[in-house]
């Protein structure tokens, strides 16, 4: 059958119909494509040859920027080295190399960790962990996993039945039982335009304490969340918040999952969150900032009493039936590592300590911008909420991600909510330039 005259073609004349793009509006875009070509630094190039800055990482992921060839040389040499090996009864040096040098880089206390393919991954390992755990030290009944509304924690079933985010959910039947969630910790009532972590709020934690009421602890396992919610459009954790939620977490002998997804690998100033904010979780995931994006990887971190439940039986036993294809893929281990090695080369993972001050400055200059609603931040992340049109949530925010991609500026948006993330080499110049093209898009924006 001849379908070229429904086929969408790109600016190069390239078919685009058989690429089924993941959460994207494919027939809006495939009339109007925005196409990536290349990337150095902390800028994109378009297929049209405009220079597009950076100013999500990619997705959260390229948080040392682009284009280095210190990655390149040992993903090569990797690949031309050992290219895949099984990661089940058997091993390969550096998926132990990057393992040892990531439980360097942790909080005191993490001893282990357990590679995935992703994100989504890396959660369900955690949640799954709770789950086994518990049944190891004779605790079966804690089947229960709770959530917030508003998470993200990735698209596999475990995670979108924890997510809190309905689109991700209404598509997918009845998702996993015995799940609960926590109120969202948003308020734009109580806590709009604040600097850094609002005053307000710490007390919804105190929801986990009628979750218990209603449920019984005995039957609940863990509770997960991101410590700062970026996907449903930056929510920062209200002073105290997360200390409480430990703190119940304790008192039933729940356990607490951090979602580090995002926060992982110094993008609130420091390598993880769990020490930005002072509170250590049982286990917590990674993924995106573990390889800077270059290749596909999460890593969960377990603490060892975690770990140590499991290694109690026959030692020719499984101890978890769990694990991927390419859990340790040795050239995504290489990519990490060569990561790590720019990471700490460049000071990368305490560099937005140093720019803080001046992006809560320049993102709170935005706070008189048409449209603006709310303004906030922490680490190298900011949130900007714009007020959202009558009937059409999101139409205003989607305007504005397509009028700054046109202006040379690669921003997320979630709803009507604009959400910033550069690399942590960014400079003053690229958060005036973000500054400066968002104040002048929202002004030209219906
Ligand atoms: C907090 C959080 N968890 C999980 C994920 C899922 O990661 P992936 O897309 O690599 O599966 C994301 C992705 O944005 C995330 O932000």
């Amino acid at each position: 059958m001849n379908t070229s005259q429904h086929t969408a073609f790109s600016g190069t004349n390239q078919p685009l119909e058989a690429y089924w793009m993941p959460f994207t509006a494919n027939r809006q875009f495939k009339k109007n494509p925005k196409m990536l070509t290349s990337a150095m630094g902390m800028f994109y190039q378009s297929d049209d040859n405009r220079q597009i800055l950076d100013g999500t990482a990619g997705l959260w992921c390229c948080n040392a920027g682009h284009g280095y060839h210190e990655i390149a040389d040992a993903v090569h040499k990797q690949l031309s080295t050992l290219d895949f090996a099984p990661s089940f009864q058997l091993g390969h040096p550096i998926a132990f190399e990057f393992a040892e040098r990531l439980k360097q880089l942790a909080p005191e206390g993490f001893d282990h960790v357990f590679f995935t393919g992703s994100g989504s991954e890396s959660v369900d390992t955690t949640l799954k962990m709770a789950l086994a755990y518990h049944r190891a030290r004779g605790e079966g009944t804690r089947t229960r996993l709770i959530g917030r509304e508003r998470g993200y924690h990735g698209v596999g079933f475990g995670g979108i039945s924890v997510g809190g985010i309905v689109g991700n959910r209404r598509q997918f039947g009845t998702l996993l039982t015995g799940v609960d969630h926590l109120p969202h910790t948003h308020s734009l009532e109580n806590n709009a335009f604040t600097k850094g972590q609002p005053k307000w709020g710490a007390h919804l934690a105190d929801n986990l304490e009628n979750i218990v009421a209603l449920h019984g602890a005995e039957t609940i396992a863990a509770v997960i969340v991101e410590p700062v919610a970026g996907s449903t459009g930056v929510l920062i954790p209200p002073q105290g918040y997360l200390e409480r939620l430990r703190k119940i977490c304790d008192t039933y002998g729940i356990l607490l999952i951090f979602d580090e997804v995002i926060t992982g690998f110094g993008r609130l100033g420091s390598p993880f969150a769990t020490e930005y904010f002072g509170v250590k979780p049982d286990m917590f995931t990674t993924a995106k900032g573990l390889t800077n994006g270059v290749l596909p990887m999460g890593a969960v971190f377990v603490q060892k009493h975690i770990h140590d439940a499991f290694m109690s039986g026959p030692e020719e036993m499984i101890e978890l039936f769990h694990g991927f294809t390419y859990s340790g893929h040795p050239v995504s281990c290489a990519a990490g590592l060569a990561t790590l090695d720019i990471y700490e080369r460049d000071g990368l993972l305490t560099r937005g300590a140093e720019i803080e001050d001046y992006w809560q400055t320049a993102m709170h200059s935005l706070n008189d911008a048409k449209h603006v609603i709310d303004v906030r931040n922490l680490g190298i992340i900011a949130g900007i909420e714009i007020s959202g049109r009558d009937g059409s949530p999101g139409s205003r925010a989607y305007d504005v991600f397509t009028a700054c991609f046109e202006a040379g500026l690669l921003i997320r948006v979630t709803g009507d909510i604009i959400a910033l993330s550069p690399p942590l080499i960014v400079e003053h110049q690229h958060i005036d330039q973000m500054v400066e093209t968002l104040r002048t898009i929202l002004s030209g924006t219906a």
